[in-house]
């Protein structure tokens, strides 16, 4: 019997792991994605009050993030010099040898899933149902990369040479899954990695490079940074030696980075602004849901998030959708993550700037639907808001703001719906609620972004289903899809294999 082992998707998480849990068990076979905890056995229920409980104040990752302090250039210069000299050995072992320890890796990723989840809750307010998921796709990286590593060694007429160094920094909205997807490619290409996590989740980055280490990614091979100054992030991202920079965060940071170094080799996923276009044809229902989970889960703070909802013909006309959607809104818990019943937690940050700006003041001919509230003194807590009324062109209709905010635009046709999701400078997901073949062919062949989804939330991208990579303003630099077929290819270079004999 060669069939795929399924499996076990009902699994009570207080016990310890079985033996088919993912793409651990497929190595050979298809690829089987981790299946997240499910929340309706009771087992698993206890079993994730018992991490709320230690979530305020806990302790993981503090040590190693104290470790990985550099206070100058000496310091960072030895901590470069250490990746370098640790390359030549890493990339000598076959991609077999680097896919055994990728999938014990990921392994290990679900061993610590608890702790994951913790110290994303302690220190970003993540909820459960948020962070999960989040180490599911972190394991679904490592067995997915694991087993890439062996297909760059059977490429006819070609020999791929491994970049020396890949610097990665992560953003603090995934902490796990973004910088481990992103250090978990270099080291299945061959590359030694130094990673510096964002500042706001450093201890996240910490207990997943610790989860790293553990599963025999030499500590050389694999370092972490924490700098303290500028001077130093520039020191880091122009040094000679760094082969590739990977980076997930704001268009602005890519243009930094740039301005370091002219001729950097980025691979750069960046800001969205993102919108789901509803027509008649919709199940409402359907694209309500979806609409909300884009729009508000991990409070809006998601590249991938919706921003907007485009609102086509008689969905515009008829207050039918607004007022469902109305409804599914205002029935949002909002709290802290250490709540149970929280289902949107707290923003990262007091607002300020431009996210403040976009949960308090209106554009010309806008009006609220769903008016934002700051809920505490923190300035972190927000009730969601939906604007309605947004005009083509404005502030509103082309800014990202990384929040709990919804804009609600109408179109009289999708020819024009498409044609204001297009006039966006960026463009990294998309959506469509429609039950018509001959919309979604013309929304497909028409729509610029490079994630697309049909009858879905626009969030929450899956390993090898559905590779995920901006286009316009949401990538810069060469780059292919996170968690498709070529992302490794480009963490390299290609040489004509020699002629043997
Ligand atoms: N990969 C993340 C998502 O799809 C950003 O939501």
């Amino acid at each position: 019997d060669d069939r795929v082992p399924v499996p076990n998707r009902t699994q009570d998480r207080s016990k310890p792991r079985p033996a088919v849990s993912g793409g651990a068990d497929a190595a050979n076979q298809d690829f089987i994605n981790t299946p997240d905890t499910d929340p309706s056995l009771p087992a698993n229920q206890a079993w994730g009050r018992s991490i709320l409980t230690r979530v305020e104040d806990s302790p993981l990752g503090k040590a190693a993030v104290a470790d990985a302090q550099v206070a100058n250039e000496e310091a960072l210069s030895a901590v470069i010099e250490t990746a370098v000299s640790a390359s030549e050995s890493w990339a000598a072992l076959s991609g077999a040898d680097r896919a055994e320890i990728l999938h014990r890796a990921g392994a290990v990723l679900e061993d610590h899933r608890a702790d994951l989840m913790e110290v994303m809750a302690s220190e970003t307010g993540k909820t459960l149902d948020q962070s999960d998921p989040e180490v599911s796709e972190a394991i679904d990286f490592a067995h997915y990369y694991a087993e890439r590593a062996k297909d760059l060694e059977n490429v006819d007429g070609a020999r791929f040479i491994p970049a020396r160094l890949t610097v990665v920094t992560p953003p603090w909205n995934f902490p796990v899954a973004i910088p481990a997807g992103s250090t978990l490619a270099a080291l299945a290409a061959g590359s030694s990695v130094i990673i510096k996590p964002a500042r706001q989740s450093a201890r996240s980055g910490a207990v997943m490079v610790e989860a790293l280490w553990e599963a025999g990614v030499p500590r050389d091979v694999l370092q972490m940074v924490q700098l303290g100054e500028r001077e130093l992030g520039r020191q880091l991202i122009s040094d000679p030696f760094v082969d590739r920079v990977i980076l997930t965060g704001g268009y602005e940071t890519a243009e930094l980075f740039r301005s370091f170094r002219e001729d950097l080799p980025l691979l750069a996923e960046t800001s969205g602004k993102n919108a789901i276009i509803v027509t008649p044809s919709a199940d409402f229902d359907l694209a309500a849901r979806d609409v909300v989970s884009s729009a508000f889960g991990h409070a809006g703070q998601k590249c991938s998030a919706a921003s907007l909802v485009i609102l086509v013909g008689s969905v515009a006309k008829s207050p039918r959708f607004r007022n469902q959607l109305v409804d599914a809104v205002q029935s949002l818990k909002v709290g802290y993550p250490v709540d149970a019943v929280t289902q949107m937690g707290p923003i990262i940050e007091p607002a300020e700037g431009k996210l403040l700006r976009g949960l308090t003041v209106l554009g010309e001919g806008e009006s609220w639907l769903i008016e934002p509230k700051q809920l505490d003194d923190s300035g972190r807590l927000w009730s969601p808001g939906v604007r309605t009324g947004v005009r083509p062109g404005s502030e509103y209709h082309l800014t990202e703001y990384f929040g709990p905010i919804l804009g609600v635009m109408t179109a009289d046709t999708l020819e024009e719906a498409i044609a204001l999701q297009n006039q966006i400078d960026y463009g990294l997901t998309s959506g469509l609620h429609s039950l018509d073949p001959a919309e979604m062919d013309l929304w497909l062949e028409n729509i610029s972004a490079g994630n697309l989804y049909i009858n879905r939330g626009i969030t929450g991208a899956i390993v090898q289903r559905q590779p995920f990579g901006g286009w316009k303003k949401s990538a810069v630099g060469a780059g292919t899809k996170a968690g498709g077929p070529n992302y490794l290819m480009g963490l390299g270079q290609w040489e004509p294999a020699q002629a043997s004999g």
